[in-house]
């Protein structure tokens, strides 16, 4: 995705001459429409107006030039654009996800108009943080105006380009409110760096790519990468990761980035699956649908995406990222049910079925990260199990943790992110179902809770290390409606992820 360019400006945004002014619009406790002093003159007229509410969503255009409001503003296009009813809003989490709400109606508004820079400013809410205010429209108007435009003609004639500009008029932007900003920026041009490799198809986006991907971050932003080559891995006995490449043509890689800030207490250790495409192996998938399998790398997305950001806002707490990746392809040397492997570690493992090849890679990657890195916390990311979607839909992500201070901490950066995670309880008696006639445990664990069953699989590889586990296979792509989140990839986790890492050091 090209960048958005954010200027700030000392101009009023009543003499802002350009193609698109955003103005708000909020409703009071009687209903009534109440505004910003810039517009309070056209007020009286606009409630004449049955089709502009102040609801939220509910916006209209007016032309300055041609209507009544002439001489009183200079730009070309007013948006007035819906907050509702603010003092209905319940807690700040319902703030901050209309105000992302409000930022991806804006990214709609200019496609439908192909506007290419709009001026805007931060709306004044009473008893919200002006910062968190910035934050939370910018980031919805840059995750709203993301495209994936790299297969398609140039020449279309139907082509947005996209939105090149944001002039933040800023007389009253304090620093703090351009450092919201940044914040929201950041968030959510990593999410759209995550739906950027998402949307890459399974051949435009192998193992290879990720390694490449993350060399190519280090260098940039000063973070130590290694890249675990197919025979290094064999060497280190890693099993799984082999086990599940063993049909496909692309060599698999295990790519590591280390942030080591200059002082540091704890490390937080984060992986991510990067499933490059899921066939299913010899337990082949059905075909429709098969295609979305392209998807089956999110996670390692969301980790590699989140890093990037992690590294340029420097946050006092180390954090490794480890994506395992492969592509899980049938062919003559494909891993068979039946077989056994063993996992970095010396774990022997049944496979039951190839299709859960997700967790084979995890265990490996877990495994030698807690080994190598000794870390104090583990997350992992994975579009792990279909039978996520049908315990949560595509509304929540499925967490599983042995640790109830990791799990209120990620509860609550998803609750900030509007990115909800809903916890799902592990425990002995679902291990069970994974016990094994001939080897250690294997890879399946029947119908009945088979999130929960995955975990308990993970389970086994970080034993009493404090770890979280999130599921989302439900949430990668087809993820709630809203007007920031784009059919396709939506970048969960990326924005939970960075909000987890940057409360972290205020701890
Ligand atoms: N990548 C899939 C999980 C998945 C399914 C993600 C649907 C998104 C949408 C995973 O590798 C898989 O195939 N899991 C199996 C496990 C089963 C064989 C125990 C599943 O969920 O069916
Ligand atoms: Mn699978
Ligand atoms: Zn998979």
């Amino acid at each position: 995705m090209k960048a958005t360019k954010i200027v700030y400006s000392k101009k009023k945004a009543e003499d802002y001459s350009g193609e698109f002014l955003v103005t708000f619009v909020a409703r009071d406790s009687e209903g009534v429409i109440v505004a910003d002093k810039l517009i309070t003159p056209m007020l009286k007229s606009l409630r004449e107006f049955k089709e502009f509410t102040g609801k939220k969503d509910n916006s209209i255009h007016l032309y300055p030039g041609i209507s009544q409001s002439k001489g009183l503003l200079q730009c070309k296009r007013l948006l007035l654009l819906g907050l509702g009813e603010i003092g209905e809003i319940a807690d700040r989490y319902e703030m901050f996800e209309m105000l992302r709400g409000v930022g991806g109606t804006i990214a709609k508004e200019c496609r439908r108009n192909k506007i290419e820079t709009l001026g805007m400013y931060i709306p004044k809410i009473k008893g919200v943080d002006p910062a968190a205010v910035g934050e939370n429209v910018v980031a919805g108007i840059l995750l709203g105006a993301y495209q994936f435009l790299k297969y398609k003609k140039q020449d279309d004639d139907d082509a947005y380009p996209g939105l090149k500009k944001i002039e933040i008029f800023s007389a009253v932007a304090s620093g703090k409110i351009r450092n919201g900003v940044t914040r929201g920026c950041n968030s959510a041009l990593a999410a759209c760096a995550a739906r950027d490799m998402a949307n890459e198809p399974g051949n435009m986006w192998t193992p290879t790519h990720f390694a490449q991907y993350a060399k190519k971050a280090a260098r940039e932003l000063d973070l130590q990468c290694t890249i675990l080559e197919k025979s290094q891995m064999a060497k280190l006995g890693m099993g799984g990761i082999i086990a599940v490449n063993q049909g496909s043509t692309e060599p698999p890689k295990l790519v590591i980035l280390e942030y080591n800030p200059e002082k540091s207490t704890e490390t937080v250790l984060l992986v991510g699956k990067g499933l490059t495409f899921d066939s299913g192996g010899i337990s082949l998938k059905p075909g429709p649908g098969m295609m979305d399998m392209k998807y089956d790398m999110c996670g390692g997305a969301a980790v590699l995406a989140a890093m990037e950001t992690i590294a340029r806002e420097k946050p006092a707490v180390k954090v490794v990222a480890l994506i395992p990746s492969t592509d899980n392809m049938i062919g003559g040397g494909a891993l068979k049910p039946g077989d056994v492997i063993t996992h970095f570690g010396g774990i022997t493992s049944e496979i039951e079925n190839t299709d859960a090849e997700g967790r084979l890679i995890l265990a490996d990657a877990l495994a030698y990260g807690i080994e190598k890195f000794q870390p104090d916390y583990v997350v992992d990311l994975a579009t792990l199990t279909g039978a996520v979607i049908i315990a949560l839909g595509h509304h929540y992500s499925g967490l599983m943790s042995n640790n109830d201070l990791l799990a209120e901490r990620l509860i609550e950066a998803g609750k900030v992110s509007g990115e909800p995670l809903w916890r799902l309880p592990l425990g002995d008696m679902y291990a069970k179902q994974i016990k094994s006639q001939v080897a250690d445990i294997k890879n399946t664990g029947g119908r009945p809770a088979g999130s929960i069953t995955a975990a308990e699989y993970l389970h086994k590889f970080v034993g009493e290390v404090p770890w979280a586990h999130l599921d989302i296979a439900g949430t990668a792509w087809d993820f709630t409606e809203k007007s920031y989140i784009p059919k396709g990839p939506s970048g969960i986790g990326v924005r939970t992820l960075i909000e987890l890492i940057r409360q972290w050091e205020s701890d």
